[in-house]
């Protein structure tokens, strides 16, 4: 019977642009995801985050929600342009967050927020995004801000979320806003980000309480070779998924075999001296966003190259310069994402961070699963699926937990249906359901169950 230990954080996250809709209103700018969502032809059906769940104007009634799942933390994220549009203070953007923080702590539930889930404002990019060393100027200006607006009330702050997205699918595949396909940009965006995560670190430290946690969420790629054969190919893939980030971060370097991986592509001259040291704050816990585990292996030019590792097909690869890799299509069950679902990878991953982190506390600030709900006649959700998924993968990680590692928390990705970005909401991981049209929130079964997990402190059964 797989434990949890007694302080463990129990909670459900959710992310801005995907949830909150009021795109326009009081001073809000414009993102680079309403630009590109605005844009015909780039994310499924013609959605938008215009209302998206208007978890904005629903505020109350979706802090009842947490509340009656008896949640210990709620992970959600701060629009950027809606409290620094133009790099100008948003009085009425920063209150909803401060409403949202004081909701949560009202109810018993501890805010964690991420400062970046991707939408960067516009005029960032207009200005070159990512790609351009002042957006991580910017960047930290905008965490002083925060921090100085709830930082006497948050305890625990991730400064980015899944930077290889931002990065790679935003600026290699182009299946991201803001949907430019330049590896060698992509790589800068990398560094720059890792520059901006290390500068908001201390631009935090400097006015929040003392007590107050830092971390970074990572959707760390758990690769895995097809055969023994292929160990270079998960070396490769290795170095630019996850120590891309890990490096910098947590060591204050990054590889050199990522750095002579890409040699064609960048000279890596946009790191500057300093920068890695910049990056590499002292962390209290590290963030692990999974889902599934990477299959690869060296393609040696005599078939069709397979280019499936999960992600949505953009005019190019998020891969940069991996051609002689090719990514393998996983046995299922899938998810409606086309994912596999493999929890033994997550209790794998999180035994390496402990491995190579010893002294790194980690949580799982995402886990979930899309599924095609079905409405029954009398207004039910029986997702027994995502049930078994949740099941499944907190088991994994108590059993990471009783082989040594030390994780903090679980977040069920996600509290409810949403914007799912180029899916736009074809593609539902909610525990609770939103009514397309009406947007009225139905608990599923895996709402229930995840309530009495919550109150027992364990799994069923
Ligand atoms: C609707 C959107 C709504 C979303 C919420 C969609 O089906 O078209 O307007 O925001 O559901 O999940
Ligand atoms: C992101 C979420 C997203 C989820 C499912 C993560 O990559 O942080 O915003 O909805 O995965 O795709």
């Amino acid at each position: 019977m797989p434990t949890f230990p007694e302080n463990f954080v129990w909670g459900t996250a959710t992310a801005a642009y995907q949830v909150e809709g009021a795109w326009n209103e009081d001073g809000r700018g414009p993102s680079i995801w309403d630009t590109f969502s605005h844009t015909p032809g780039l994310v499924a059906g013609g959605d938008t985050g215009d209302v998206a769940c208007d978890h904005y104007h629903r505020l109350e009634e979706d802090l009842d929600i947490l509340s009656a799942l008896g949640v210990g933390a709620y992970r959600f994220s701060i629009s950027w342009p809606r409290v620094r549009p133009n790099g100008t203070a948003n009085r009425p953007g920063l209150d909803f967050y401060e409403r949202l923080v004081d909701g949560l702590l009202t109810r018993g539930i501890a805010p964690v927020a991420t400062l970046y889930h991707w939408d960067l404002p516009q005029e960032l990019e207009d200005a070159g995004g990512w790609v351009t060393r002042d957006t991580a100027y910017r960047f930290a200006e905008y965490a002083a801000l925060m921090g100085e607006t709830i930082g006497d009330r948050v305890r625990t702050w991730i400064t980015l979320n899944e930077p290889w997205c931002s990065a790679y699918l935003g600026y290699a595949s182009g299946v991201h806003a803001p949907g430019r396909t330049e590896p060698a940009a992509a790589l800068a965006a990398v560094h720059h980000l890792n520059l901006g995560h290390g500068l908001a670190v201390q631009a935090l430290r400097a006015v929040v309480d003392p007590a107050a946690q830092m971390s970074v969420t990572l959707n760390l790629h758990h690769v895995r070779g097809v055969s023994e054969a292929d160990a270079d190919a998960v070396r490769q893939v290795d170095a630019l998924a996850n120590r891309a980030f890990l490096g910098p971060m947590l060591e204050g370097a990054y590889p050199r075999d990522l750095i002579a991986d890409t040699a064609s592509v960048t000279d890596w001259s946009f790191v500057r001296d300093g920068d890695e040291a910049a990056a590499c704050q002292p962390l209290d816990v590290l963030g692990v966003n999974y889902y599934n585990p990477t299959l690869v292996r060296r393609w040696d030019g005599s078939s069709d190259r397979s280019t499936a590792d999960g992600h949505q097909d953009g005019a190019a690869s998020p891969w940069i310069a991996c051609e002689n890799v090719e990514f393998v299509q996983q046995p299922g069950p899938y998810t409606e994402m086309g994912w596999n679902i493999d929890e033994t990878g997550l209790t794998e991953l999180l035994l390496r961070l402990h491995r190579d982190y010893p002294a790194m506390p980690t949580m799982i600030t995402e886990n979930g699963a899309a599924f095609a709900d079905v409405v029954t006649p009398n207004g039910r959700v029986h997702d027994e699926r995502r049930v078994d998924y949740l099941h499944r993968h907190l088991t994994a990680v108590a059993e990471a937990i009783s082989a040594g590692a030390d994780v903090r928390g679980y977040f069920v990705w996600s509290l409810m249906d949403n914007f799912e970005w180029a899916h736009g909401y074809s593609k539902r991981f909610g525990i609770v359901r939103v009514e397309p049209g009406t947007l009225e929130r139905v608990w599923k079964d895996s709402a229930h169950w995840y309530r009495d997990v919550v109150a027992a402190g364990k799994l069923p059964g």
